[in-house]
C-alpha cells in the first residue's frame, strides 16, 4: 500500500489519514503570481483537533488566501502546511480536497440532483443522506419535492433559496468525514434570521471538527476558542478572544472598539462569558484542551 510521508519522516497509511484535524502552518508564504506581492508573509500557527478559530482582518489582509493555501490552490512560495501529520504539498490534490470541507459565501452547488449535491463521490446510502437532511432541517422540504433526492437542484425555477442551498452545503460537509471545516463568510449573504439558524446548525453539527471561520461580523466569531488577526498577509495576533480584549492596545480590541461603545461592551461580555463557560467545562473534566489557544 502506498504510504504518506508525515512530518519527521513518520509513515502514515492512507487509511489512517485524515485523523482528528490538526493543522500546522510553518512559515507559509504565498502569492498569486510570481510578479505579485506576497498575500501570506511567513504565517506560522498550529491548531488542535476541534479547535474553533475565528479569522479577522481588514479586506485584502489574506484571510481567504489562508484557506486557499490549505486547499493547495496555489503553490506555496515557502513553508509547509501539515494536516494531521502530512505535508499538504505532498498529497494528491483530490485526496487533500476531499479531506477538507470549505464553505464559501456563495453556496458551491453542482449541477445535478439533490443526491449528487449531497454525495458527489457516491459513498453514502439513502439513510445517511436523509439523516444529514434532517440534521440541517431540510428533510421535510426535500420529501415534498417531486423526485425527492432525484429532484434537480438547479431546475432554473429558483425554488431553492440561498439559505437552503447553504444548508445543502452543510449537509454535504456533515456527510463527509473531513475533520476540518473552513467557512469563508459563509453566512454573510443571508438575512439575519436565516444566518442565526445556519450558525446554530454549524455549532451543533460540527462540534467535533476543527473549524476555521472567516468572519464578516465579529459577533459571529466572538465565541470562538481562538481569534487570529491578519494584517497585510502577516499573522499579528492569535489568542483567546477574551485575552485579546483584555489588552486594550491589541488589534482585535481596536476592531471591536470601532463598532461603538455599546456593541463593543456586548462583545467583551460575550467573550468573557464564553471563557468562563469553557473554564467551567475544563474544571468538570468535560472540556478538552482545545480552549488553550496555541500561540504562534
Ligand atoms: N485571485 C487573486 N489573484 C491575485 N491576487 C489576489 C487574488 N486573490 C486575492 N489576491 C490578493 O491577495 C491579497 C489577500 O487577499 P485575500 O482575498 O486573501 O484577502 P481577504 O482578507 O480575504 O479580504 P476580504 O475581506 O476582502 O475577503 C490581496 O492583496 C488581494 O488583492
Ligand atoms: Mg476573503
Amino acid at each position: 500500500m502506498k504510504k504518506l510521508t508525515g512530518k519527521h519522516s513518520k509513515m502514515i497509511t492512507p487509511d489512517e489519514w485524515p485523523m482528528k484535524g490538526t493543522l500546522e502552518y510553518e512559515n507559509v508564504w504565498m502569492r498569486y503570481r510570481y510578479d505579485a506581492g506576497w498575500a501570506l508573509r511567513g504565517v506560522t500557527f498550529s491548531l488542535k483537533p476541534q479547535e474553533k478559530v475565528g479569522v479577522v482582518g481588514r479586506t485584502g489582509s489574506g484571510k481567504s488566501t489562508l484557506l486557499l493555501a490549505l486547499y493547495g490552490m496555489f503553490p506555496l512560495g515557502a513553508g509547509h502546511i501539515t494536516f494531521d501529520g502530512v505535508d499538504t504539498q505532498a498529497l494528491p490534490p483530490e485526496k487533500l480536497r476531499k479531506a477538507l470541507s470549505i464553505i464559501p459565501q456563495e453556496p458551491l452547488m453542482f449541477s445535478g440532483t439533490v443526491r449528487d449535491n449531497l454525495d458527489p463521490y457516491g459513498e453514502h446510502n439513502d439513510y445517511e443522506i436523509w439523516t444529514a437532511l434532517r440534521k440541517v432541517g431540510l428533510k421535510s422540504y426535500v420529501t415534498h419535492l417531486p423526485g425527492k433526492l432525484q429532484a434537480y437542484l438547479d431546475g432554473g425555477d429558483g425554488s431553492w433559496s440561498l439559505g437552503q442551498k447553504q444548508l445543502i452545503c452543510l449537509a454535504r460537509a456533515a456527510l463527509s468525514h473531513s475533520p476540518v471545516l473552513c467557512l469563508d463568510e459563509a453566512t454573510a449573504a443571508l438575512d439575519p434570521e436565516t444566518e442565526s439558524h445556519v450558525l446554530g446548525i454549524i455549532a451543533e453539527l460540527f462540534a467535533d471538527r476543527t473549524i476555521l471561520t472567516i468572519a464578516h461580523r465579529l459577533d459571529t466569531i466572538i465565541g470562538s476558542d481562538t481569534v487570529m488577526v491578519l494584517d497585510k498577509g502577516e499573522l499579528k495576533e492569535m489568542d483567546r478572544p477574551d485575552l485579546l480584549l483584555d489588552d486594550k492596545s491589541s488589534m482585535f480590541s481596536s476592531l471591536v472598539d470601532k463598532l461603538g461603545p455599546s456593541m463593543a461592551a456586548g462583545l467583551r461580555q460575550q467573550a468573557k462569558q464564553h471563557a468562563a463557560q469553557m473554564g467551567a467545562m475544563e474544571r468538570h473534566g468535560s472540556g478538552s484542551s482545545k480552549i488553550l489557544a496555541t500561540r504562534s
